[in-house]
């Protein structure tokens, strides 16, 4: 059997790696990784493939940054020439980005079967682009492979046929379990013991400049009690030198975006993370770290339901009360969700290999 992975964005990277090891222990199947160039960056690629252990890809799509539609077209036409080519049995995406929906177009189209790695989330906004990517695979996936019950659930209410769904676990969490001996060593230098760990880069928040400011003023305010160690994705930085903001004129610790150890360890010691994304809220609520999510909704429910993540919303006065709390000790303990173990990737190729 041939398998061609996709990755394109940063995320896919720590998703893919327990993946493709799990599966590189079945000889008969052959693998293939193919990185679109969604994500390009030396700190947002390359130093997680050397960190994972992953190898390069075999091949790089180099498309780059662009709109939505030219993002998701040139993965389309460059990506349809892989699969042509190659002729895999199985394509497997994952997670929710552009790449992710742009390759399962092409395999719908060329009748080549597709697995969809992280299934089933939703946020039920759809002026998020990541929830059309979720709509979209797993409406054309084959399998399903979901991290928790509420994708099944989710997936069921589609009309998406049981048997395609496997309840699989969290992948990203397996790797967070591999590696989280190995990044003791890897915090940057000069961060203090007790600090905030921020991370901002949805558009909703960073893309509207006002809500924007505001939001870095009340974390300036924050950091005159608790330092704050903001690592900076690069369509941030970009808004931030859009309205004058960057190192020299912020008291925030700013630095650039981390490499997976360096930021695993970040996170295992923050006193409690403010963040927008997706995989943190999910990590954090692994590691028992207090999280306080800047959005309206989640496509992860269970890290507030059993975890210790907050949704905040888009409310600076709730987030200073939130942190109040934390701080005085007051946090909301949670669980680890059933099946964030350290083992889903085995189950994925355990089912890919009885295919
Ligand atoms: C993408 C994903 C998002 C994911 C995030 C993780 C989509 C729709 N969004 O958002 O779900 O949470 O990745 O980081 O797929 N840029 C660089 N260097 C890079 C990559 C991007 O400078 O290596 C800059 C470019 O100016 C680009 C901007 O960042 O225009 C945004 O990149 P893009 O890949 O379009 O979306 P993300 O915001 O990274």
């Amino acid at each position: 059997m041939r398998i061609v992975h996709v990755v394109g964005a940063r995320p896919n990277l720590m998703k893919l790696a327990p993946v493709y090891r799990a599966i590189g222990k079945f000889p008969e199947i052959e693998q293939l990784v193919v990185h679109t160039g969604q994500h390009y960056d030396f700190n947002m690629s390359d130093v997680f493939f050397q960190q994972l252990g992953t190898g390069a890809p075999d091949i790089n799509l180099q498309v780059g940054s662009a709109s939505h539609a030219k993002q998701t077209a040139e993965v389309m036409v460059r990506f349809e020439s892989v699969v042509l080519e190659r002729r895999p049995d199985l394509v497997l995406v994952y997670g929710d980005v552009n790449s992710t929906a742009a390759a399962a177009l092409v395999c719908a189209k060329l009748a080549v079967r597709v697995g969809h790695v992280e299934a089933g989330l939703r946020s039920f906004d759809r002026l998020m682009p990541e929830e059309i990517n979720r709509l979209v695979t797993d409406q054309l996936a084959d399998l399903l492979f979901t991290p928790s019950e509420d994708g099944d659930r989710n997936l069921n209410r589609e009309g998406i046929p049981g048997e395609k769904v496997h309840l699989v676990g969290n992948v990203m969490i397996d790797t967070l379990v591999r590696m989280l001996p190995a990044c003791q060593t890897h915090l940057p230098a000069d961060v203090p013991s007790r600090f905030a760990l921020v991370t901002l880069h949805r558009p909703s928040n960073v893309d509207d400049l006002d809500w924007l400011k505001g939001l870095l003023q009340t974390l300036e305010h924050i950091s005159s009690d608790l330092t704050i160690v903001f690592p900076v994705h690069p369509r941030t930085r970009q808004r931030m030198n859009d309205i004058g903001l960057n190192g020299s004129t912020s008291r925030l610790r700013l630095m650039e975006p981390q490499p997976y150890l360096a930021f695993l360890a970040l996170q295992q010691r923050a006193a409690v993370v403010i963040t927008d994304s997706g995989g943190i809220q999910e990590e954090t609520t692994y590691l028992q770290v207090p999280c306080l999510t800047v959005r309206e909704n989640t496509e992860r429910p269970i890290t507030v339901e059993m975890g210790t993540n907050i949704l905040v919303g888009r409310d600076p006065e709730r987030i200073r009360k939130e942190l109040e709390m934390i701080l005085a000790g007051k946090m909301k303990r949670g669980q680890v969700p059933p099946l964030w173990d350290g083992h889903a990737a085995e189950r994925i190729a355990e089912i890919i290999a009885g295919l």
